[in-house]
């Protein structure tokens, strides 16, 4: 087992906002929450350390309340990688094991990745694994210098290289794997005598050299991977890419996406072949679509939605936090949040679970069964139960439960007034 350090101290200054970088969202999940999900989906750690600094209680708020195996470290004043690293020292100082470091802005590493890259180092007999990768252009990466040979001699940060290391494109892409009791000694020995003052991480390639350990690269095959958040501009681009990813892998396991193009889910949604989703979807969060569904186009899913087999949503239907069974239709225009629909249900077009009390605050549930029918233009105001087979008459105000079988209707009846147009025209 590993443990691993992430790094996320930095400021994220070129975010222009008042939330720590690696607390920025792609879909539902923070940037910082994708690398940690990465490194415990490898089954290969077995702890965390995440480096803080810059708005500390808040990351570290956010790593307490969702992660269990992660322990926060401050870095205060933030020094350089080197010095990021170092902090953990005191915590590790009996440990012998491997260490992986990465960086907390980089949401698109995969859990595949880790695991080739530690078990590259472990192949290798390495004591210091960078991982590397070939950019056509590498500016502001460091770059890594290779011996005649072909091992690793340093790692150069574009501030301190010569116009000849300029040219190399293999950069570091900021992961490493350490053999820990090897290379612990090298963080009391980092220097500050370079272009930007700081203690650099990527120091430590040099120093395993000068101790005749293993130094190695292992280079990645896939650049996004470390595609790395520094603005809003990086933030929707990383959004864009995780989507394309995302639904490739969809359309492997036989679902259709009409519109790859206008299609938006998060990579926790779960959805079942032969499943249609048309153009204009966002769907976030946890959710799981059965099979041979069709959702969309313009459908919103927010989050810990179920949808059984076979059941519609269709335009402008915003559906949160319900569970919908099979065969069930909700077409068009509607919302439907904090409810459990049975199966072979018609939900008519602009009906509305009424879910949230803004008096009180409170969110209370919709209960509808098996092949109940709500006419158009409903508000459903929970907590209210629709038993199995009841009708509810369209424009209805449900207010109460309506037991099985039964037909609600609350609309004034319709009245006819015979020659009223012609009287007022005097016709
Ligand atoms: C670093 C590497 C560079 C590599 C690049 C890959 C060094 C010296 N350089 O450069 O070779 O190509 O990453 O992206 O390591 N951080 C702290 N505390 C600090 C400083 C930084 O936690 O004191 C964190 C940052 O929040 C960030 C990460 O470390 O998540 C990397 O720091 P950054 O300043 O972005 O390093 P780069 O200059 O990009
Ligand atoms: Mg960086």
């Amino acid at each position: 087992m590993v443990k691993s350090v992430i790094l996320a101290a930095g400021k994220g200054t070129r975010m222009k906002s008042d939330t720590p970088k690696v607390l920025h969202q792609i879909y539902s999940k923070t940037l910082l929450g994708y690398v940690i999900d990465a490194v415990n989906n490898t089954d290969m750690a077995d702890e965390n350390y995440i480096i803080v600094g810059h708005q500390a209680e808040k990351v570290e708020e956010f790593v307490n309340s969702n992660y269990d195996n992660a322990k926060i470290v401050v870095q205060s004043p933030q020094l350089g990688t080197g010095h990021a690293v170092s902090m953990v020292c005191p915590h590790l100082e009996n440990y012998s094991g491997e260490v992986l470091i990465l960086c907390g802005d980089t949401p698109l590493i995969t859990s595949d990745t880790l695991k080739s890259f530690i078990n590259a180092h472990r192949e290798l007999n390495s004591d210091i694994t960078v991982m590397s990768a070939v950019f056509e252009n590498p500016t502001n990466y460091g770059r890594i210098v290779r011996k005649a040979g072909g091992s690793v001699d340093s790692i150069v940060e574009e501030k301190d290289a010569t116009q000849e290391q300029k040219v190399i494109k293999e950069i570091n892409a900021g992961i490493y794997c350490l053999n820990w009791e090897k290379v612990k000694g090298a963080f009391s020995e980092l220097k500050t005598n370079n272009a930007q003052g700081e203690y650099y991480l990527t120091d430590i390639i040099a120093w395993g050299n000068n101790n005749n350990l293993s130094v190695n690269a292992h280079i990645l095959e896939n650049n996004e991977e470390i595609y790395g958040i520094n603005s809003k501009s990086n933030l929707a681009q990383a959004t864009s890419m995780l989507t394309k990813r995302t639904l490739e892998k969809y359309m492997t396991d036989g679902i259709t996406i009409v519109d790859p193009n206008s299609t938006w889910i998060d990579p926790q949604t779960e959805i079942g072949k032969d499943t249609i989703i048309y153009p204009s979807c966002y769907i976030e969060g946890k959710n799981k679509i059965g099979e041979n569904c069709k959702i969309g186009p313009f459908a919103h899913l927010r989050g810990d939605v179920t949808l059984e087999d076979f059941v519609k949503i269709g335009n402008y239907v915003e559906v949160k936090k319900a569970t919908i069974k099979s065969h069930t239709n909700a077409c068009h225009l509607t919302y439907i949040g904090d409810s459990e629909i049975g199966s072979d249900v018609n939900i008519g077009a602009g009906t509305i679970t009424a879910n949230y009390d803004p008096l009180s605050k409170t969110k209370s549930k919709t209960i509808i069964g098996n092949n109940a029918k709500i006419g158009s233009n409903s508000v459903l105001v929970a907590p209210v139960v629709i038993e199995e087979g009841a009708n509810v008459g369209a424009l209805s105000v449900i207010t109460k439960n309506v037991k099985q079988w039964s037909l609600a209707i609350t609309r004034a009846p319709m009245r006819v007034f015979e020659g009223w147009v012609s009287k007022k025209l005097n016709k």
